[in-house]
């Protein structure tokens, strides 16, 4: 362990502990800083980070120095502020300074380090500056504003540490220098978005979000990602009832600071056309007194046939739906639906957020076959919630000229051949718990409101619960979970999950 003194304050670490690290526990916030980052190698080339340690000639770079027991260091003398200032004034001479246009603007590196350690008076008339390209686009996310670059290297760095994909790069020397990609190379990795949640300045902004929504409007909801079984944390930014962007949310034991392209397109489900609105009986649009009615009609009054599930539900609902198919069979869907390719930093080759909730509930899948199999060999009305079994030929020849109730969230095969269609909530517009591939259970909470009519999938079971009259339904979602507890871990509360590995403010740009 090493000892030192900062601003006057004694504290140990242990050792080979960055100064950097060291003066941000000491001071309770990180000395001003572009290049450092983290998850990434240093490169100490912005110089901000400037400190001064007695017995030093010099100011020194905190980011690339090493503690040392009984360093004293300063960090808000008049000597380390006048340093700040000016380099930051070197970095803002050929910024164009064009926040109010910028959507990088309200948590933006350089705005908030100038307001906390520049204040100085622009020496440098807007015409003197040197241009550089703007909007260029620079991939299928990313554009890039080489007038905004200062030039840290944090994306370079990604793209070469974290993707080791290589595409950006600087070229040219002095005040030419700008970050770029070589002639015929996109930045097109599945993690090319991570680079503008790094970036420190607007210089690189995400295709998708670019002009939507200035952040300081934004609302944040913490989430769970959808696209794939690693289940990557997440937060959900949004407003009046609209989300804007996925960010990834720190959580050091499943997807650390990233997440990967896909996952964060995955919200425009929620609002792309095609969302089932209403409910829909024999296919003309009905309401939701007129539910229970229509499926007793079907003779769901004597239960359900069979229930199939899917990996795309929350364990509340699966094992909602498995406590309504009593004794009738339940089938957890098709096991070869929603695959895709493995990377191998996060993304997971099954694309469905919790495969390992169906494990957990012991209710098994299979192909297409097998599931006809099983839906010939019962009678009675068939549940079908989540997924699109019927997207198989032989599910649906198996289907034909059957009771089917379907639970979902947009048309697809299986509405197109169900007698009853409930609109379901999308997982942003509802809470829940998926287990991911490691086995983890993570919460997800509501973001927005729900589409047109869709309910909550949990009272829409509780409501099938009635029809059949065999058990209590559940008044609440604590109350399923209350239940789903005592039939998975009596020793896990699942009202208490806790967001492991969750740090407020933990974020760093
Ligand atoms: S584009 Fe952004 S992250 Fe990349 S070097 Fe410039 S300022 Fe740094
Ligand atoms: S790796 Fe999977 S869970 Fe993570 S962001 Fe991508 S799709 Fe979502
Ligand atoms: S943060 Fe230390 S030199 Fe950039």
């Amino acid at each position: 362990m090493a000892k030192l003194t900062i601003d006057g304050k004694e504290i140990e670490v242990p050792d080979g502990t960055s100064l950097f690290d060291a003066c941000r526990d000491a001071r309770g916030e990180a000395l001003p800083h572009f290049c450092y980052h983290p998850d990434l190698s240093i490169a100490g080339v912005c110089r901000l980070c400037q400190v001064e340690v007695e017995g030093m000639p010099k100011l020194t770079i905190a980011c690339n120095t090493g503690v040392r027991d009984g360093m004293v260091v300063h960090t808000r003398n008049e000597r380390v502020t006048r340093a700040s200032t000016q380099i930051l004034e070197m970095h803002l001479i050929n910024h164009p300074v064009d926040c109010p246009i910028c959507d990088q603007a309200g948590e933006c590196g350089l705005q908030d380090q100038y307001m906390k350690y520049g204040l100085y008076d622009a020496e440098v008339e807007m015409d003197d500056k040197v241009n550089k390209a703007k909007a260029q686009v620079i991939g299928p996310h990313v554009i890039l504003d080489k007038e905004r670059c200062v030039l840290c290297t944090r994306c370079v760095r990604f793209c070469d540490e974290v993707t080791g994909t290589g595409e950006l790069g600087i070229f040219n020397r002095g005040n030419r220098a700008e970050i770029g990609t070589a002639p015929g190379v996109e930045l097109d990795n599945n993690y090319s978005m991570n680079t503008v949640d790094i970036c420190p300045v607007g210089a690189l902004t995400g295709r998708d979000f670019r002009f939507q929504k200035r952040v300081w409007m934004l609302k944040a909801a913490s989430s769970i990602c959808p696209g794939c079984a690693t289940g990557c944390n997440v937060r959900i930014d949004h407003e009046a009832g609209r989300i804007y962007r996925l960010k990834p949310r720190y959580n050091p034991e499943v997807n650390g600071r990233w997440m990967c392209d896909k996952g964060r397109l995955t919200y425009k489900a929620v609002h792309e056309d095609g969302r089932l609105g209403e409910p829909m009986v024999a296919g003309q649009p009905g309401n939701w007194a007129g539910v229970s009615g229509a499926v007793a009609d079907l003779g769901a009054k004597e239960g359900f046939g069979l229930a199939v599930a899917s990996p795309h539900l929350s364990l509340e609902e699966m094992y909602l739906l498995k406590k309504l198919a009593g004794e009738a069979p339940v089938h957890g869907g098709l096991t070869d639906a929603d695959r895709g390719e493995k990377d191998k930093l996060l993304l997971d080759a099954d694309r469905t957020p919790n495969r390992r909730g169906l494990g957990l509930l012991e209710i098994g899948q299979g192909d297409g076959s097998a599931l006809a199999a099983v839906i010939k060999g019962v009678t009675g009305p068939i549940l079908i919630h989540g997924g699109d079994p019927a997207a198989d030929p032989a599910v649906t020849e198996a289907l034909s000229g059957r009771d089917v109730v379907y639970i979902g969230t947009h048309e697809n095969a299986t509405s197109a051949l169900a007698a009853v269609v409930l609109p379901g909530a999308m997982w942003a517009e509802k809470a829940g718990i998926f287990v991911n591939r490691d086995g983890r259970l993570q919460e997800f909470r509501q973001a927005v409101a729900r589409h047109g009519n869709a309910r909550e999938d949990w009272r829409i079971l509780a409501e099938l619960l009635n029809v059949g009259g065999k058990e209590d339904a559940p008044g609440s979602l604590k109350a399923v979970r209350a239940g789903l507890t005592s039939s998975i871990d009596p020793g896990t509360d699942l009202n208490q999950l806790p967001e492991r590995g969750f740090v407020p403010g933990g974020e760093v740009r």
